[in-house]
């Protein structure tokens, strides 16, 4: 099968089309032939294995052990394992790949049944596509900063990859919701069902007045220290950007103070997956895709992804034409 393999760490070159061997599935995975799948940061954390995290993470030290990229995943069932029984070839799904394996940057993927759940029919695949990591990590760091009905909820990098799922599911839990992203994404951030946007462009929202019970940073660009004061009392502050300093945060702030500093590794699994699924079928969640590239492409997507003004998901379209 065809598939973007990535066997040292460096710049977008690094990817490149190769024949490999097509996967057959253990007796609790599926075989998928992918329709496609998403670039994110992750994905280029990986390929860069940097930061150094990302090696740690990803397996490989010296050079990454996994050699294809791609989290997400839709497409169609193609072989199913001996012990799989709620899905049959031919059924369209969506979800997630393994941690740790082989991902989605290819034409086929074996995925465990439990990671995968069916595709809407009111959804192309590439719009399948884009929701099951954005919105698994969005869930878990929501929840780990224990969001509850009622708070008022800062969402930083509200028109990215994890924020788009981030305004959605915290105005699911019942939240006040405040999205902040940048001029050209506030109607896109609106439509999401925020209910107030700042335009970081023209404000500054680390000089209001308190304000916030939580703040999620998705995009990682705000520090604990710049957001402190506009946390109410017992406010919670969360980023899904691991550094020195969050951990140090984290643990002073468990010990001393009513404001607490969070990070959290998000893992998610098939109780995750479930969730967010069934908030899809609902039609309660959904994504925003940017722009579709074609898996040749894929380090051209890379470079997009990169600079870091992605307006929703970025997909890759690995066959058909969805
Ligand atoms: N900890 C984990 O396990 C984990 C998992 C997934 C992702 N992440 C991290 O989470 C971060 C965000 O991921 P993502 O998928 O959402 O990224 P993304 O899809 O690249 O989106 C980033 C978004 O943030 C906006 N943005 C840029 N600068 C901003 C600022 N100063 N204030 C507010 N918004 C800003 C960008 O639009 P404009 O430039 O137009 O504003 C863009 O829409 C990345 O650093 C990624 O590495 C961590």
């Amino acid at each position: 099968m065809k598939a973007m393999v990535v066997t040292h760490y460096g710049p977008p070159e690094v990817l490149e089309i190769q024949e490999v061997e097509k996967p057959s599935p253990a007796n609790d995975e599926i075989l998928i032939k992918v329709h496609a799948t998403t670039v994110g940061p992750t994905d280029w954390h990986f390929r860069l294995g940097s930061p150094f995290l990302a090696r740690i993470l990803a397996g490989g030290l010296r050079k990454p052990k996994v050699n294809i990229l791609g989290f997400d995943v839709s497409g169609s069932i193609a072989e199913i394992g001996s012990n799989v029984d709620q899905f049959e070839t031919g059924d369209e799904v969506y979800g997630l790949a393994a941690f740790g394996k082989n991902g989605a940057n290819a034409e086929y993927i074996c995925v465990p049944a439990t990671n995968v759940s069916m595709k809407p029919t009111s959804m192309t695949h590439e719009e399948a596509a884009g929701i099951p990591s954005g919105a698994g990590v969005s869930l878990i760091f929501l929840r780990s900063a224990g969001i509850r009905a009622g708070q008022h909820v800062l969402i930083n990098g509200a028109s990215g990859g994890l924020g788009i799922f981030g305004v959605q599911l915290a105005k699911h839990f019942g939240a006040e919701v405040t999205g902040v992203c940048s001029t050209g994404n506030i109607e896109m951030v609106r439509s999401l069902g925020a209910d107030h946007v700042i335009d970081y462009n023209k404000q500054d929202f680390t000089k209001d007045e308190p304000t916030y019970d939580l703040i999620y940073d998705a995009v990682g660009k705000r520090s604990y220290k710049e957001c402190q004061a506009v946390l109410k009392p017992k406010g919670t502050y969360i980023t899904t950007w691991a550094s020195i300093n969050i951990f140090l945060n984290s643990m002073w702030t468990l010990m001393y103070g009513s404001k607490r500093a969070k990070y959290t590794m998000p893992k998610i699994g098939p109780e995750e997956i479930r969730y967010f699924d069934g908030l899809v079928q609902a039609g309660k969640l959904k994504t925003i895709v940017d722009r579709v590239y074609p898996l040749e492409e894929l380090r051209a997507a890379h470079e997009y992804s990169e600079a870091g003004h992605a307006k929703g998901r970025i997909i890759i379209r690995v066959t058909g034409n969805e």
